[in-house]
This record gives structure tokens, sequence and C-alpha cells, in this order.
């Protein structure tokens, strides 16, 4: 067989492998990005010696846990408090002084990972007075990593950067206020849990998320191929007020989407951008 006839078979077999995942547990990663799927489940593929991705295929369909570590595979959960401070700045200059105009906020952050992104979220409100009367939504497709971070349990190696990251960030108080520290880990303070409801939510798949203020969804489309980004981005346009904010992560835009002209730029640089109010954009 030659090599482009290899590879040709290969990427047939990995669209079955998707296609099996989809009709057998429901997930759908084939709108995903080509690239990063393929290399992540050649790199599982290696590291449990299957021959070929087909004989993958028939451990997945019979082994639920093998579906359980290709899923952990797909998702990646990187993540980080106050990820890139630079967007918390702006977050804080920009966008706070608009959400101060409603007495009661409903923010979501779709893609929550293990909650880091939203335990940042929570300490910023606090520190800006609104956390009283915000409602956060935190939703992911992978149920292990919303427990995690539902428990808010992080290790204590991270907390050097994290401390670093919130001082960037416009951080008001000490980092340590907001944490109890043991052994090898910190608990997330409970004051900070009170308005958060974390929740299971495929992107890919599930729809509207009532009428939110502020969307935050950052670093996920990068995995999602266009239709799927489009598919995404008109979900966030139904499931945001008029003049809501969404953000998006450095390497994200709206701006190649069918819907681009929907929402005003707020900050360019951070990716931060506001749902038109006038009507006849809609
Ligand atoms: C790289 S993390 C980003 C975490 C956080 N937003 C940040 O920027 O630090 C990507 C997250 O998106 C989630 N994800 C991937 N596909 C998804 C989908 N279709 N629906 C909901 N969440 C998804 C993954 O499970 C993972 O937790």
């Amino acid at each position: 067989m030659s090599t482009s006839e290899e590879v040709e078979n290969q990427q047939i077999e990995l669209q079955l492998l998707l296609q099996a995942i989809y009709l057998k547990y429901g997930y759908d990663f084939r709108s995903y990005a080509k690239a990063s799927v393929k290399r992540r489940i050649l790199h599982r593929m290696t590291t449990d010696q299957f021959p070929n991705i087909s004989a993958m295929q028939h451990r997945l369909l019979e082994d639920v846990s093998f579906f359980e570590t290709l899923l952990l595979d797909l998702s990646i959960n990187v993540t980080e408090m106050f990820r890139d401070p630079t967007f918390y700045l702006a977050l804080r200059k920009e966008v706070i002084p608009l959400l101060r105009n409603y007495p009661f906020l409903k923010i979501w952050h779709a893609g929550c990972s293990s909650g880091e992104e939203v335990y940042s979220m929570a300490i910023l409100l606090k520190e800006e007075g609104l956390y009283d009367r915000a409602q956060i939504y935190a939703t992911d497709m992978n149920q292990v990593i919303l427990k995690k971070a539902r428990d808010g349990i992080f290790s204590i190696n991270r907390l050097k950067s994290y401390t670093m990251n919130y001082q960037r960030a416009g951080g008001q108080e000490s980092f340590s206020d907001y944490y109890n520290a043991h052994y090898d880990h910190v608990v997330m303070d409970k004051s900070l849990k009170e308005n958060i409801l974390f929740s299971d939510h495929n992107l890919a798949t599930d729809g509207v998320f009532g009428e939110m203020h502020l969307i935050i969804c950052r670093n996920v489309l990068i995995y999602f191929n266009r239709e799927l980004q489009d598919r995404v981005f008109r979900l966030f346009a139904e499931s945001l007020t008029l003049g809501g904010i969404m953000c998006l992560g450095s390497k994200e835009s709206v701006r190649l989407s069918n819907i681009s002209t929907i929402f005003d730029d707020i900050s360019k640089e951070e990716k931060i951008y506001r749902k038109s109010l006038s009507l006849d954009k809609i």
C-alpha cells in the first residue's frame, strides 16, 4: 500500500471512530478541528498499543471506561486562574461599568474546565461589588472535570503563578484571602461558590442557555471547525440580551463568522464583543 493510500485509509478510520463515539455515547466530535483530534487519537493508539484506529473502535464500543479515557483525551482541559491577566484588566475597565447598569446579572462560562476561570470571575465581581447580584452558570461537556470545578480544590504548586496573574489582572486584595491552604492543595473560599451553578452542557449538541448579560467562552472554539464555531456563535447570539457581552480567547474571533455584524467590538485586542443594540443588525 502506498503512503498516500495509508493516510487516506487512516482518515476514513478516524471519521468512523468519531461517528461511533457519537452513535454510541452521544458526544459529537465530528466537527472539531481535524488535526488536533487526529493527534490525540493517534497518541492514544500508540500509548495503548493498538495496531490501528479500527481496533480502537472495537474496544470503544464494548468498553465504556475506554470511552471515558478517550473523552478525557479529546476534551483538552488546560486552564489557569486569571489566564491572560490583560483580559481581566479589560473586563474591569470596559465591561464592569456596563454591568453596573443591571439590577441582576446572568453570566455564562461555557467550557469552564476545572473552574479556575469561574473562580477568577467570582473574585473580580466581589472586588467590584457586583457578586451579590450575579448568578453565574458554569458549564462544560466533561462531567469529570465539572466535579473538580465544583469542589474548587487546586494544587498548591500552581499558586505562585496564579497569585502573579491575580496581581497583574488588577487584583485589589491579597490573593490568599480567597482560599484555605492545606498540605499540597488549596480550597477556594466557599463564599465564592454561593452564586455559581455548575452544570453539564455540550456546545456541539445542546441548546440556548437563558438570557445572559455576559458570556465567557475562552479557548474552546479554537478546537472547533468553522461550521461548529458558527453554530456556537448563533447559540451565544440567541442566549445574550441586547447589548450583552461575549468574550473569547486570544486566538479566537467572531470576525470570520457569518453573524459577525451582530457583534460590535469592545476590545479588539482582548476579543471582547457586544451584541448590537440596533435591532436591524439582528
Ligand atoms: C482548554 S479548556 C479552556 C478552559 C477555560 N475556558 C480557559 O480558557 O482557561 C477547553 C474546555 O472546553 C471544553 N469543551 C470542549 N468541547 C466542548 C463542547 N462541545 N461543549 C462544552 N465544553 C466543551 C473542554 O471539556 C475543556 O474543559
